[in-house]
């Protein structure tokens, strides 16, 4: 087990990649704090998980407010030690035409997938720098390196992951912390889930294998970044996409 005796945080927890990523990290030996705006959701996941609340718990918590970011992680080390591995994988889609998008969903979406990541990693790397150790894992796209018809503001937040992980990993590198980040391609979750029928065939097609991402297929990408085996490995962008991008 790669993870064993870690502490990690995954934001957006409760469903989708960062839930596939929980269950891998607790699979992998981590405790592991999911984080979601949307509570709801917390009961089926966590019983979905199979684990105890010693090793796993959720908490409720809108990642761009900086109140509730401060408040939760130290809620987080309290409940299930202190934080080694922090995975910002909050994000969210307001898909328009570039001439008919607003600033509303311009906003929004800036908001939550670069805002969001600044305030959490910021806050993490607070914690890490203290302790001279830690990982910080980051959600770009496939968007985030080629652009898409359709998403003019999801694009800029995932090229700005991409700016934000290469300067962190810079800044922190002589701290201890590793900071990477994943470029899934188009996975099977709700967030596809807006998209248009002949986009997402259109979009399979472009893959060498022929196939759609699952959410397990971004989670192993982040086990392995997280752990020791990327003990050397700081200021990548790791594409998962079943060669889209080749
Ligand atoms: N490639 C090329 N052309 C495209 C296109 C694409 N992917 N998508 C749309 N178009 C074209 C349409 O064919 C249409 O062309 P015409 O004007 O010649 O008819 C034109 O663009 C306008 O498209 P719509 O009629 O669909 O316009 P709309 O205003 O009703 O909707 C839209 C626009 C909301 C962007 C809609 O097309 C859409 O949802 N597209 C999918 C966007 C997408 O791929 N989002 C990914 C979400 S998942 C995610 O973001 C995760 C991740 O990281 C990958
Ligand atoms: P999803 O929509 O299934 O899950 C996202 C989770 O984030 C939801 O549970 C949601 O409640 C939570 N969330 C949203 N705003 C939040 C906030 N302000 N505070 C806390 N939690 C919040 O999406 P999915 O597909 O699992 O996406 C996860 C990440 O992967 C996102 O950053 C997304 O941009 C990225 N990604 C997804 C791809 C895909 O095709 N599904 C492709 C490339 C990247």
């Amino acid at each position: 087990m790669k993870l064993t005796g870690k502490t990690a945080i995954i934001t957006g927890g409760a469903r989708g990649i960062g839930f596939a990523t929980a269950r891998r990290f607790l699979a992998e030996g981590a405790n592991v704090a999911l984080w979601d705006v949307q509570a709801g959701l917390f009961d089926e996941a966590l019983r979905r998980l199979e684990v105890g609340p010693e090793r796993v718990r959720a908490y409720e918590v809108d990642v761009t407010s900086r109140e509730q970011v401060q408040q939760t992680i130290a809620k987080v080390e309290a409940d299930l030690g202190a934080v080694d591995i922090f995975v910002n994988n909050a994000g969210i889609t307001r898909d328009s035409m570039f001439h008919k998008m607003t600033d509303d969903q311009w906003d929004a979406v800036l908001n939550v997938n670069l805002k969001g990541v600044f305030i959490c990693g910021q806050e993490a790397a607070l914690r890490m720098r203290e302790r001279g150790r830690g990982v910080i894992l980051n959600t770009s796209s496939v968007v985030g390196l080629y652009g898409n018809v359709g998403q003019t503001n999801y694009a800029a937040t995932k090229f700005g992951v991409i700016g934000l992980t290469k300067t962190w990993a810079k800044e922190l590198g002589r701290k201890g912390i590793r900071v990477n980040a994943v470029a899934p391609g188009f996975t099977l979750t709700e967030m596809v889930k807006t998209v248009p029928a002949p986009v997402l065939e259109k979009m399979q097609e472009k893959t060498s294998l022929n196939r759609l991402g699952e959410p397990e297929d971004i989670a192993a990408a982040f086990a392995f970044l997280a752990s020791d085996d990327a003990a050397y490995i700081t200021g990548q962008v790791l594409s998962v996409d079943g060669g889209m991008t080749l």
